[in-house]
């Protein structure tokens, strides 16, 4: 029985799922290396569950509860041993991945179970950097995590029956719908995502039109809830990068990076998260 969660990693998608986790029931423990971070993590926490009240979708008790339900750390080792369940979400670097699997395996419980949120990465290849493969699985996360209905499920090589199923009852309790898949690399969300992005940067390299025309075009002709670009800044543009990077060297030229996305990435116009990315967010709320 899942009581425990840590998750690590409080940027873009640690802090949602934190959230959906503590407001799911679950008691959570956010880590994460900068203090900083846990603190604009702690605050923009707060203020969903704010949100959630106001719109009603949430009472006034059930928000104390649910913060009350929620800590925050830069103590990977202590948090790891008294949990149920370790949601990984760091960046997306198999290094640091890799060191974070050795060290909750090291520390957590024999019966804790280890998801990550890889959005492109072999769950196979990260259940191997620890002793227990068949309690390791990745769990992937939409962003906004509080808004996104999916978590999509894959399953590693050795991932036991056992584990998808304790996950997927998980994610249901988040409020969550699931969708449990094999692995490959960008399973089935990123690698049509990663896809459609890049092209938008090949589009707007090109010439073909601004963000603007392209993300109209694409919402009211494809009936997209997004476009292109407005959701690239969502996610962030490193992110999207480092997606297609994978991806580019898993799967082949079809997802080679598009020059100007590796452009703004050096450039440092990461999307929302920094003020600037394809659109200009300084001024805007
Ligand atoms: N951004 C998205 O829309 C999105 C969607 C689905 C999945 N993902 C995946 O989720 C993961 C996290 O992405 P993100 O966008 O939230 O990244 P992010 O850069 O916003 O956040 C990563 C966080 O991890 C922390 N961190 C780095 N090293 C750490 C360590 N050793 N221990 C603890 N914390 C550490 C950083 O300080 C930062 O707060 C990635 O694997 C990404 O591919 C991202």
């Amino acid at each position: 029985m899942i009581r425990h969660i840590v998750v690590v990693g409080s940027g873009v998608m640690g802090r949602g799922i934190a959230y959906v986790s503590a407001a799911g029931g679950f008691t959570t423990t956010l880590v994460d290396i900068k203090e900083e971070q846990l603190e604009s993590a702690k605050k923009e926490i707060d203020s969903i569950f704010e949100k959630a009240v106001a719109l009603n979708k949430m009472t006034e008790s059930a928000k104390l509860e649910g913060q009350a339900r929620l800590s925050y750390s830069t103590d990977l080792v202590d948090a790891a041993k008294g949990a149920d369940l370790v949601i990984e979400a760091v960046p997306e670097k198999l290094e640091i991945k890799k060191q974070i699997f050795e060290t909750i395996d090291a520390h957590a419980p024999e019966t804790c179970y280890f998801a990550t949120n890889t959005s492109t990465m072999s769950p196979t290849e990260i259940a191997s950097f620890t002793k227990r493969p068949e309690k390791v699985i990745a769990m992937h996360f939409f962003n906004p995590v509080h808004k996104m209905k999916l978590v999509e499920i894959i399953r590693g090589l050795e991932t036991s029956d056992e584990t998808a199923e304790v996950i997927e009852q998980v994610a249901e309790q988040m409020g969550k719908e699931t969708v449990t898949v094999n692995e490959f690399p960008g399973f089935v969300t990123s690698r049509i995502s990663a896809l459609i992005g890049n092209e938008a940067f090949y589009m707007l390299q090109e010439g073909v039109g601004t963000p603007e025309q392209i993300d109209k075009a694409i919402k009211l002709g494809l009936n997209f809830p997004m476009g292109p670009f407005e959701l690239a800044d969502l996610v962030g543009l490193d992110a999207r990068l480092n997606n297609l990077k994978y991806l580019h060297e898993k799967l082949g030229e079809k997802y080679r990076p598009a020059p100007l996305l590796e452009q703004y990435v050096k450039a440092g116009r990461l999307g929302r998260k920094t003020g600037k990315g394809v659109y200009d967010y300084t001024n805007k709320q």
